[in-house]
């Protein structure tokens, strides 16, 4: 196959879109964001993350052709291969944005449609940089909806030995970031603010489960809100750091003892949380210290994008063929 693929992104609050070419260059990757839209929230309010979709999205693709170098009114010659689309999980109604304009795309230019997995997608995130991975690997997928971590034996074959309890870690910076007044998404906020904290100051607990790879981030949360409350002049640069470094610890910890068990050569890194420095340098330093080769995605490439979705749908129209036409938004949609 040696046309361009173009990736459709709208599972949640990024309207993405991507073309990449048979050699997985990235031509182009225009993601525009909705924080405005839903920072007063604190969160992303679904009905508006579908309307804010549908207003930028044909922008969205025409950027995307003009910073290729392409022109999206004259698409005869361009060598369009298909058009692969997030088709879950995420919201509803911001699903069937990304997928509608999918199938028009396809309709219109004679092209296959591909529906991806979004979960995939973010494995597929660490393809864009290294097309030759060392498998077995644990992936560490870590985002606002998500935190699991995923060991891939083959292309295409998941298991998902850890999983989250109750809230995702990026849910979890969200709602500290909420609670200490830092702005929304609350990643960035928190690890800006940590830079001037001390990361040790202040021990908040790691939840251990049952389930050696399961995390839970509910309890550290509220250990958060309890520590403020019982102690108001504490300086909040202390907490974001002994937060963020408790969040990072565990994530790291724990996909290194996965890995180790299940007999992995790597470890990667891929979500929204997977833009966080500390995390990255964590995993990437204790990872290599115990033998591991680590794949860290660029920053823009962790968080949603139509990259991941354009490599993973090429992978996915290899493998099974084009998608019907007629396939819906499927928003719970398992790995
Ligand atoms: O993958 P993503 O863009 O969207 C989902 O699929 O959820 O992830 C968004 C999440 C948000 O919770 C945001 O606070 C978090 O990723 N995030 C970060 C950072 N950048 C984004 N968390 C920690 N540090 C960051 N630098
Ligand atoms: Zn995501």
């Amino acid at each position: 196959m040696s046309g361009i693929f173009i990736g459709i992104e709208t599972s949640c609050d990024d309207t993405a879109i991507a073309l990449v070419d048979s050699s997985q260059n990235v031509l182009s990757s225009v993601i525009s964001s909705q924080i405005e839209v839903h920072a007063s929230y604190g969160g992303v309010v679904p009905e508006l993350a579908s309307r804010a979709h549908e207003r930028v999205i044909l922008d969205v693709l025409m950027r995307a052709f003009a910073e290729a170098d392409m022109d999206v009114g004259n698409v005869g010659n361009a060598n369009i291969e298909a058009i692969a689309v997030t088709q879950g999980p995420g919201l509803a109604g911001s699903l069937m944005v990304g997928m509608a304009a999918a199938k028009g795309l396809s309709i219109g230019w004679g092209v296959p449609l591909v529906g991806v997995n979004h979960l995939e997608g973010h494995i597929f995130a660490l393809n864009i940089d290294n097309s030759n991975l060392e498998l077995p690997i644990a992936v560490l997928v870590v985002s606002g909806g998500h935190t699991m971590i995923v060991i891939s034996t083959a292309q295409g074959d998941y298991r998902i030995v850890g999983e989250t309890a109750d809230d995702a870690a990026g849910e979890a910076f969200d709602k500290v970031a909420r609670f200490l007044g830092l702005g929304y998404p609350g990643g960035p906020e928190i690890e800006r603010i940590a830079r001037n904290g001390d990361p040790h100051s202040i021990k908040f607990p790691k939840a251990s489960l049952r389930q050696p790879y399961d995390f839970s981030f509910s309890g550290p949360k509220t250990a958060v809100v309890k520590f403020v409350q019982a102690n108001r002049s504490v300086d909040i640069a202390d907490v974001a750091a002994s937060f963020q470094q408790s969040v990072a610890e565990v994530l790291t910890e724990r996909t290194l003892a996965a890995a180790k068990e299940f007999g992995c050569k790597s470890v990667g890194l891929s979500g929204g949380v997977g833009a966080n420095e500390l995390l990255r340098s964590m995993l990437l330093n204790s990872g290599m210290n115990s033998g591991f080769n680590v794949y860290l995605p660029a920053k823009q490439n962790c968080t949603d994008n139509g990259a991941m979705i354009a490599v993973a749908g090429r992978y996915v129209l290899e493998k099974f063929g084009p998608s019907n036409p007629n396939i819906d938004a499927m928003p719970s949609l398992r790995l």
